[in-house]
């Protein structure tokens, strides 16, 4: 025993010492190389450029020492010879950080990070990350401005694509998966550090209209749109963004709040922040900073290392600390920051990248068999009256404007995938019905108006099934594309319409980069399948769905609306003193009736409390039942773990993946709580007919909050929590903490 026990010692001490020597060394070398750095040495490693800017002599800049980071250069050639420059032809050669948006996926597409976030399988995002790092690093890119963690409430917001939904524990779920794909779990050539970003409440956009203000209070800042950053500088996270918006008057790149004392005093961040593009010179927009030397001070003073395209550090720093305005030590720490995530990328020993290499792992097998995998996963089944899955021999038509938009299934943010690799709906299904398929486009493009389809309405009485590809195209979501108008574009719904009046059965397959406002086209299909936008695969994973090889697994990551009207509405939402309880709609309304408030709770009139899909929902080809929900206590202390125990059967007639979620409701807080939090979910594969007794730890620190007093803990008392398929189903049993 007591030998035990002093091994264990012994090899704690060994550990912590080994670990100790590595962080050293990685800020011993830090330090000799700030030692030896003159002031603009020091202020050009602060300043981030990109190819095709205003610096027309990118080369010259590099060997001037202006720069200390590149972004959007992907030519392998190229960038071997700006490190080359940098680490050749400059005095301490520190060789440069080559930054690009790498956001779902490099050469092979993913799905919109949304999409990945509706397989709620974090595994498996994690290893698409990690494609995207082995196809970006094998380039020379080593840090990609990703993942987005902005929660979004507002489907209107274009960049709601760009994240996991209105969640904060999927949002961190995913965060962490990323980070992990990302910068690897062990460090290596292929670590390509990641970006958690916006920081912070971006997604909030007051109206979902970009770049807006938002007006976020300290509690939902802390409860809802800080945790998944949280969790990812927790998971190892390199670097950070800050954000375009101002929240209640002060824009984040110049919020010492935020930066300053959460992200560096609470968590403990040593990491790189970098600015939005050109967020220090837009705080003069805000009419937070007079002019350009005072953006660059106060964004130095928030804590900003990195100028994203500003030319504030670079040309007015230096004057500031000669004025004694700015201290040399300020400077000192955000070079150390900066320089710390290029020691560990290893950028020191292996600046250059095996040009003859990079090619060769773009677009590779498995690359294309992970796009395809997470295309399946991602895709959400919302209505099925049996249609689906396809039977065999059936002559299909093919119509509707993502049939064939290879460059538009690809979605938001994509700059190096190219369309000519990806596979559309029409491609795989040619390939897997040889003969059997007609296509007749209707319209080529989203946008497109036509009153007249009798051609698509001809072929379709000569089918058997209708398969209908609709949506958006890529380019109405993602950064500067908010819509006011959520339902589907051009004549889509007309054509919709006109194909079910021929009475055949009608498959709609959506493609989009937000959920779109689809309820009167639930109507006029048979089936509906939502894919947000799918990637260089999404043509196989949906043919692989529809026809039943891949049975729909997708989960929505957001609120879908019955109209736009009803945004923001999120499931975990606080309830009112007047909580819905069914009133008389609009048409329901004497005329002339008389005006009364009394008894009357939170809705509209014309549209209900409801929305059309709440938050978590999916249909399978199979069905599920939970039962058996039970806890192993009534009671806890802060300090237990609930145990929980369910029942998950598949009682349908073929295999299936259900994701279980653990939803939790704090029944009196010292604030308002939500009416339900995810706290747990996971995918569950069962045969047909199987059934299988599930068991899930939750800590009761999880139920932790930021309450009335600010700070954050589990508060006594009653609980509710439910285990489910979705955010509006089970029923709840109840717990208590002490
Ligand atoms: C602006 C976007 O807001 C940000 O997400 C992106 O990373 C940068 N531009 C760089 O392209």
């Amino acid at each position: 025993m007591r030998l035990t026990k002093q091994f264990l010692f012994l090899t704690f001490a060994v550990l912590a010492i080994s670990c100790g020597r590595k962080v050293s060394d990685v800020d011993k070398k830090v330090n000799d190389l700030l030692s030896q750095m003159t002031l603009q040495e020091k202020i050009g490693q602060m300043n981030q450029i990109s190819v095709g800017g205003d610096v027309s002599n990118f080369a010259g800049a590099i060997r001037d020492g202006q720069v200390g980071s590149i972004l959007n250069e992907v030519d392998p050639v190229k960038i071997n010879e700006y490190q080359r420059i940098a680490v050749e032809e400059t005095r301490l050669g520190i060789p440069l950080l080559v930054a690009r948006d790498v956001i779902h996926g490099f050469h092979t597409v993913f799905p919109i990070p949304l999409g990945l976030a509706a397989t709620f399988d974090p595994q498996l995002v994690e290893e698409v990350a990690r494609v995207a790092a082995i196809e970006a690093t094998a380039q020379g890119i080593r840090w990609t401005f990703s993942p987005m963690l902005d929660i979004a409430r507002d489907p209107r917001w274009g960049r709601i694509a760009e994240g996991s939904g209105e969640d904060p524990y999927l949002d961190a779920r995913m965060a962490e998966a990323m980070v992990y794909g990302y910068q690897g779990r062990t460090s290596d050539s292929t670590s390509m550090a990641a970006c958690i970003k916006h920081f912070v409440g971006y997604g909030a956009a007051e109206g979902g209209r970009d770049y807006n203000s938002t007006l976020i209070p300290e509690n939902l800042l802390r409860n809802v749109y800080l945790p998944p950053f949280e969790a990812a500088v927790n998971a190892g996270a390199m670097t950070l963004m800050t954000s375009f918006n101002d929240n209640d008057g002060v824009p984040s790149t110049g919020n010492k709040h935020v930066v300053k004392e959460i992200l560096r005093g609470e968590w403990g961040f040593d990491g790189l922040v970098v600015t939005d593009w050109n967020s220090m010179g837009e705080m003069i927009n805000h009419g937070f900073a007079e002019d350009r030397p005072d953006a660059a001070k106060k964004a130095l003073e928030a804590g900003v290392d990195m100028d994203m395209m500003t030319y504030g550090f670079i040309g007015h720093l230096e004057e500031m600390v000669r004025s004694g305005e700015v201290k040399e030590s300020q400077i000192d720490a955000a070079v150390r920051n900066i320089l710390r995530i290029k020691v560990k990328l290893g950028l020191f020993e292996h600046p250059y990248i095996n040009v003859e290499a990079a090619e060769k792992v773009q677009y590779a097998p498995e690359h294309l068999a992970a796009a395809q995998k997470s295309a399946e996963e991602s895709a959400i089944l919302l209505k099925n009256d049996g249609t689906l899955p396809l039977k065999e021999g059936l002559r299909i038509l093919v119509t509707g404007p993502m049939a064939d938009a290879p460059h538009d299934q690809l979605g938001t943010w994509v700059f190096d995938g190219e369309k000519s690799h990806t596979v559309t709906p029409l491609k795989a299904l040619q390939e897997r019905f040889p003969g059997k398929v007609t296509y007749v486009p209707g319209l080529t493009y989203s946008r497109q108006e036509r009153d007249n389809f009798s051609d698509v309405v001809a072929a379709a009485r000569r089918a058997d099934v209708v398969l209908a590809f609709l949506g958006e195209e890529s380019i109405l979501s993602g950064e500067a594309h908010s819509l006011a108008d959520l339902n589907l574009i051009g004549s889509q719904s007309e054509l919709l319409k006109a194909l079910r009046a021929t009475g055949k059965p009608v498959v709609a397959s959506i493609m989009a980069g937000r959920p779109l406002t689809i309820e009167r086209d639930l109507e006029n299909c048979s089936a509906m399948l939502y894919s947000f936008h799918p990637g260089t695969m999404g043509g196989p994973a949906i043919v692989n769905l529809l026809t039943g090889e891949a049975n729909p697994s997708g989960k929505t990551p957001v609120t879908f609306l019955r109209t736009v009207g009803q945004a923001p509405m999120y499931y975990n939402h606080n309830m009112t003193g007047r909580p819905y309880s069914g009133e008389l709609l609009m048409k329901d309304i004497a005329l002339e009736a008389g005006q009364t408030s009394l008894g009357n709770t939170s809705y509209y009139l014309d549209y209900g409390a409801y929305p059309l899909f709440p938050f978590g929902f999916g249909l399978s080809y199979t069905s599920f039942e939970y039962s058996g929900i039970s806890l192993d206590r009534q009671e806890y202390r802060a300090e237990d773990t609930i145990g929980i125990t369910f029942t998950l059967a598949n009682t349908g007639s073929r295999e299936g993946t259900e994701v279980a979620q653990v939803y939790v409701r704090d029944l009196v807080g010292s604030i308002a709580r939500p009416v339900k939090e995810l706290k747990h979910f996971e995918r569950i594969t069962l045969a047909a007919g199987e059934s299988r007794t599930v068991k899930v730890e939750l800590p009761v620190s999880s139920l932790a909050f930021f309450g009335l007093d600010g700070s954050r803990k589990v508060e006594p008392g009653k609980f509710q929590l439910w285990v489910a398929g979705d955010s509006a189903s089970g029923e709840p049993v109840e717990f208590e903490v002490e």
